[in-house]
């Protein structure tokens, strides 16, 4: 019995975690072995309303405790200043590494068929740390906090990828700009890498980077970057395979993990039943690879890559006019052993 967490959160995130819910339940009837206990915890803007903190103490002791964790949304730019939502969880769990694979799926009309790339993304600290002040009334500032120890263990999980794949790593930069803390950063990605001399280690400057990324997208392997950094490039990589809604992500740490979609709570069409669930489902595919089910995880991926090769049923971001239930049921449908 597998304890699943469910964290819905805020706009869309309710309507894809329900719609990954369903493909995992449905999943129980193609791999008898597989039982799965869901239980839900609130998180964002919803356990605010709820007069809850928007990271709530039961909720990251609950994940804590979960065998896999799943998080819909969470809508930051609603939460009150100085507050944090997904940045705060993802430091309470440790979840330092953010594993954002992005893959080009035939049948999808895109920028770039037959991209394969994944993002690896620093989690916890950089530009993103929380750390943002006022200095008087005339001005603000953000910290951007890069640590060795928090670079080292980032980088060992790109590498230990890469060398899994096609055994490159490309570093991500401003060292122009931020001599410090990026070449703190720098500095310790070629000591990890030195353990690894099977794999390729190379930098690129951030702007030079997104360049190339659309214009010789075959070139990268794996890309790691500290948090800001690839946050953007994470989403100019998906933008290139047809958009977030397939951009699945995995949070991991020492001790916990979680996983959710790339996107956000897309305020524009939540409620509406329209949002794209693959994402989440894929994200869901992610969590079962991490509890060391590949069959069940590579079931869901089989299935989504055979809904999306059909050309339908798909939400709207894809073109299609299907609801996000009318997919999610097209993919458990497709679910074989
Ligand atoms: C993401 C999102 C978040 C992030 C925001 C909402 C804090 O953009 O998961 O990519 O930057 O991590
Ligand atoms: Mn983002």
């Amino acid at each position: 019995m597998k304890k699943i967490l469910l964290l819905p959160g805020d706009g869309i995130g309710i309507e894809v975690v329900a719609a990954a819910r369903a493909v995992l339940e449905a999943l129980q009837g193609v791999f008898p072995d597989l039982r799965f206990q869901f239980s839900e915890s609130p998180i964002g803007l919803g356990a605010i309303r709820a007069g809850l903190d928007a990271v709530p103490e039961g909720t990251v002791e609950a994940a804590k405790l979960a065998d896999g964790c799943l998080l819909g949304a969470i809508d930051e730019a609603a939460l009150p200043k100085g507050t944090s939502g997904l940045g705060r969880f993802r430091r309470l769990l440790g979840g330092y590494a953010n594993i954002r694979p992005v893959k080009a799926y035939p049948g999808v009309r895109c920028l770039c068929p037959g991209l394969d790339v994944v993002v690896v993304r620093e989690n916890t600290e950089g530009m993103y740390s929380g750390i943002e002040f006022e200095t008087g009334s005339e001005g603000a500032c953000a910290v951007r906090v890069i640590t060795r120890q928090g670079s080292e263990q980032v980088a060992r999980v790109a590498f230990e990828l890469a060398r899994g794949r096609r055994r490159r790593v490309t570093a991500v930069h401003k060292l122009g700009v931020f001599k410090r803390t990026d070449g703190l950063f720098l500095e310790t990605v070629r000591a990890v890498g030195a353990a690894f001399p099977e794999v390729e280690l190379e930098t690129r400057n951030i702007d030079a980077c997104a360049m190339e990324l659309i214009l010789h997208p075959a070139h990268f392997d794996v890309i790691l970057a500290t948090n800001m950094f690839g946050d953007i490039l994470s989403d100019v990589a998906a933008g290139l395979v047809g958009g977030i809604g397939l951009a699945p992500s995995a949070v991991l740490g020492d001790r916990y993990a979680y996983f959710e979609p790339v996107h956000g709570t897309a305020p524009d069409i939540a409620g509406k039943g329209i949002a794209n669930p693959l994402a989440a489902i894929l994200a869901a595919a992610m969590m079962l690879h991490h509890l060391k089910e590949a069959p069940a995880a590579r079931a869901i991926e089989r299935a989504v890559a055979a809904v999306l090769a059909e050309g339908q049923p798909r939400t709207p971001d894809l073109g299609g006019t299907a609801t996000t239930t009318e997919v999610a049921a097209a993919v458990a449908a497709r679910l074989a052993p």
